[in-house]
Parts: structure tokens; sequence; C-alpha cells
């Protein structure tokens, strides 16, 4: 075990910047920046029930899940081409290498692209290469994961799933996202069946503004191997029991959380709670652009409101290693590397 040395309470906000981290809770359409909505606009002559930067800006006042998506899918709809997914997801690579996320793993919606006429192939290279370029140039690790939108019905997942199988080397699982209420994980247990057989991995949204069968389903029925927020599990004993049991991770999304009205403020954010229960408990930005703040963000802002301090901070960043999915050896090298900040931290 690593003895997390003492730091102090004016180096904490340092150590939570200079750790290094993965994000696995990030939508790339999410962090699509209105600068860049209106630039991509104007590019591909698309129009904007907006008229400015500043009006789009406005309109990012959320009462619920709904209420955003609603406006996501909206700014999405500026990306034709491959080079648009490439342009937004080297972006976020720039802001990420800046946070130290040295592994992110992508969620991307390609429903949301195809139904407005975009080949799955634009969508999926141009992330391919924008997850290449990261690397070489920026040092950051990535991969990709499909995500199903659960507001669509299974055929529509069932044909997504068709549609992507000549790139099935370039993402490496599936994920379900969109509207949780009343899109319960059961629509979509024979899809994920057959991605399990596919041999993806699996994650899922659930308990994010769902009740807590919306968790146990996502894991009996779906297979997930994370769950995606999964917030709503403190409501139920038996499930706080099995997740910490089986180690199953959890990536929470504060400020997300914050604006999507789950939580009234981050002070009263249940997330030291989770992590005191003994669970698997990661931080992310979810869909930065639109909700105030990318990683480092999330990790100042929560641990100014909640007191916690360097212990949390190192099992977060571990969490986030520990709950990637990525080869044994290359989390045992970013566990060390995490320590070794902490260890100098400590020493300077
Ligand atoms: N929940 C569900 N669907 C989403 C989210 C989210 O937080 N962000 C983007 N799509
Ligand atoms: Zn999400």
């Amino acid at each position: 075990m690593f003895q997390v040395p003492r730091v102090s309470a004016d180096q904490l906000p340092s150590l939570l910047r200079r750790m290094p981290k993965a994000e696995l809770h990030l939508h790339i359409e999410g962090t699509l920046e209105p600068e860049l909505i209106f630039a991509l606009a104007r590019r591909n002559g698309v129009s904007l029930p907006y008229a400015s930067v500043e009006e789009l800006r406005q309109a990012y006042a959320f009462s619920n899940l709904q209420s955003f998506l609603d406006i996501y899918y909206a700014g999405a709809s500026v990306l034709l081409r491959e080079q648009d997914f490439y342009d937004m997801a080297m972006a976020y690579f720039e802001r990420a290498a800046v946070d130290h996320i040295v592994h992110a793993e992508l969620f991307f919606d390609p429903q949301t692209h195809t139904e407005r006429g975009v080949p799955i192939a634009s969508v999926i290279e141009g992330l391919h290469r924008a997850c290449d370029d990261a690397r070489s140039k920026l040092g950051v690790d990535a991969t990709l994961i499909l995500c199903f939108l659960r507001h669509l019905s299974e055929e529509s997942a069932f044909a997504t799933l068709e549609q992507a199988l000549p790139y099935r080397h370039r993402f490496i699982g599936v994920g379900l996202d969109s509207s949780e209420v009343g899109n319960p994980p059961e629509k979509f247990a024979r899809v994920f069946a057959r991605c399990r057989e596919l041999g993806l991995h699996r994650v899922a949204h659930a308990g994010e503004e769902g009740p807590p069968r919306y968790i146990w389903d996502a894991l009996d029925l779906l297979g997930a191997e994370r769950i995606d927020h999964g917030v709503q599990a403190v409501h139920d004993a038996a499930l706080m029991q099995r997740l910490a049991a089986e180690r199953i991770p959890l990536t929470v999304c504060p400020l997300s959380n914050v604006r999507l009205c789950v939580f009234p403020d981050l002070s009263q954010h249940n997330l030291p709670r989770l992590l005191e229960a003994g669970l698997v408990v990661t931080v992310n930005s979810d869909d930065p652009a639109y909700f105030g703040g990318y990683l480092n963000e999330n990790f100042l802002q929560l641990f100014a409101a909640t007191g916690m301090g360097a212990q949390e901070a190192y099992t977060l960043a571990a969490n986030s290693f520990a709950a990637s999915f990525v080869a044994p050896a290359t989390r045992q090298a970013w566990v060390l590397e995490l320590q070794g900040t902490f260890s100098d931290l400590a020493a300077a």
C-alpha cells in the first residue's frame, strides 16, 4: 500500500492539477465550445437558432437532463465532415494534456450524426485520427466507446452496431446514454448481449436521474462493467454493498450533476459518501463545454466544496486507472507515476 504523504491545504490545488489521471466519462460531443460550434456552422453552412456565441452560452441554464440534451443535440448538428470530428477531439485533447490526463476513454454518439446523413466512417475515422495524434503529439493515450442513444429503438441500436462493425478495431466498447427515465436498460439487453459476443467492453449510464433498479439492470441485463454516474445507488443499501464487493466502478461527474440539478450544489454532492462506503469512485467531466469546467475544474471545485484532502485525491486518481480498460502493465506504470507526483510534492 502506498502511504499518502501529508500535503498542506495550500498545496492541495497544485496536487489536484498535477497528478496524472484518467478520464472515463466524457462525451466528445459535449466538448464542443460555443466558439467552435459557430466556427463549424460557418464552415459547413449550417444555420443555428442562436444569433451569437453569447446568446448560445446564455441558453446553458438547465433544469434537468432533457433540457440539456435538447441543446446538446442542436450543438452537434454542425458536425458534418471527418475533419470536424477530428478538430473537436483535438481541441479536447489539448485541454486534457493541460489537466495531466494521461488516458481518456471517449464516448461518441454515432446516431446523432448518422440520423442527419453523416456517414459513420466520417465520425469514427475523424475521432480515431485525433486519438492517434493525441498519443504522438500530446502524450495523451485515448480510446473510443460507441454509445447507443437510449431514447431511440433497439432496432436503431442494432442497425448502428451493424454500420460500425467494419470499424470494430477502432473502438473498445459500447455505452448507453441520452434520456434515462422511461428508457430502462432492458430495452437494450439483446444489443448488449451481441456486443459481449463481439468482445466489446460494456458500460451504461444508470442512476443519474433514474432509480437504483436501473443500476441493477445495467449490471444484470447489460453486463455493464462500469456504471456511468450511479449516484442514485445511495438509496439502496444492498446495491451499495454489491458495488463495493464486486468493485464495480462509478464514473461520477460532479459539475454535471449540479448543472442538471441532481444535487443543489457541490457541498451536497454524495461523492464523499460513495467513497467512504468503499466504492470505486472516479471523477469525470461528462460534457465540460456545457457544465462549466474540464476535469481539473471538477476536482478543484469538488475538493473546495467538500473539504476532501490528499488521501481522497490519491484514491480518486488511482481509481481512475483501476477502472480503465487498459493492460495491467500500463495501469501499473501510471499508478507509479501518480505515486511519484505525491512523493515529489511532499519532498518539495
Ligand atoms: N447523461 C445522459 N446522456 C448524456 C449525458 C449525460 O450526462 N451527456 C451526454 N449524453
Ligand atoms: Zn454522461
